[in-house]
């Protein structure tokens, strides 16, 4: 994020480019040495971002990745970086510290597969074997329409949460994207354990409180949203 004159902007970056298959097994000890390093610094955990069309996201789906070595192609291939990274962190500082963020159907950052369920079913059920302390679903478009489809069939999660806790996982599950409190208790009756809030804990900061007592919100300004500046940040009030 760049600040020009007070106005915040999106700095332009490189064009990506493909791993070089000898540079991988460095990206998977960052990721564990950023994990030993945020236990280190007084964090109780860490999340991993497999979501969104990020760096894991993009290795996960046919449409992006378009590799020909151990790491594209088969589904088993396509995860493998997936597995690496979780098998690392959760060594390095214990599963119970580790959490995974993924999005199976968003297309953010052009994130797009014709399969999502076999292959995130396929994650879910690793997962599953990892004692992690709990997996985070971004459910539909992050950001938008939570019925949001990628591929044939409307999306299952329930079948993903059952392919992870048949893989042997206990951790919690998480679930985001466009939730009120009428819709987390829903969601809460029917099998998930969390409920994770963004817009509107950047426009309530005491939205705990505020989610006991039923209300009542302030609105979130988008215009603010990725402002970088104390505006929109610090000055919402609280109840
Ligand atoms: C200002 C802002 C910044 C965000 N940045 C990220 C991000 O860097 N990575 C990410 O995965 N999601 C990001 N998100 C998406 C949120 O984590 C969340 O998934 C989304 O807002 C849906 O949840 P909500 O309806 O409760 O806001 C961002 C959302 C907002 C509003």
């Amino acid at each position: 994020m760049l600040i020009e004159n007070g106005v915040p902007s999106f700095v332009p970056t490189s064009v990506p480019r493909a791993l070089e298959l000898a540079e991988i097994p460095g990206i998977v000890s960052d990721y564990r040495r950023a994990a030993k390093n945020a236990i280190d610094a007084g964090f109780d955990g860490i999340e991993v971002h497999a979501a969104n069309g990020y760096l894991i996201d993009q290795f996960l789906r046919a449409d992006s990745n378009h590799r020909t070595d151990a790491y594209g192609g088969s589904i088993e291939n396509r995860t493998r970086l997936l597995k690496e990274v979780m098998l690392a962190v959760s060594q390095e500082i214990g599963g119970g510290r580790c959490g995974i963020r993924i999005s199976p159907v968003t297309p953010a950052n052009d994130a797009s597969d014709a399969s999502p369920q076999a292959l995130f079913e396929h994650v879910a059920s690793f997962l599953g074997t990892l004692s992690l302390a709990y997996v985070h679903t971004i459910e539909g478009s992050t950001g938008a329409a939570r019925d949001f489809q990628q591929g044939e069939v409307p999306f299952d999660y329930m079948a993903l949460k059952k392919a992870y806790q048949q893989g042997g996982g206990h951790g919690a599950w998480m679930l985001n994207n466009a939730y009120d409190r009428a819709l987390a208790d829903q969601a809460i009756a029917d099998g998930a354990d969390l409920i994770a809030f963004g817009k509107s804990f950047i426009a309530n900061p005491d939205l705990a409180t505020r989610l006991k007592q039923n209300g009542p919100y302030n609105t979130p300004d988008r215009a603010t949203f990725y402002g970088g500046l104390a505006a929109g940040y610090t000055d919402y009030p609280s109840l």
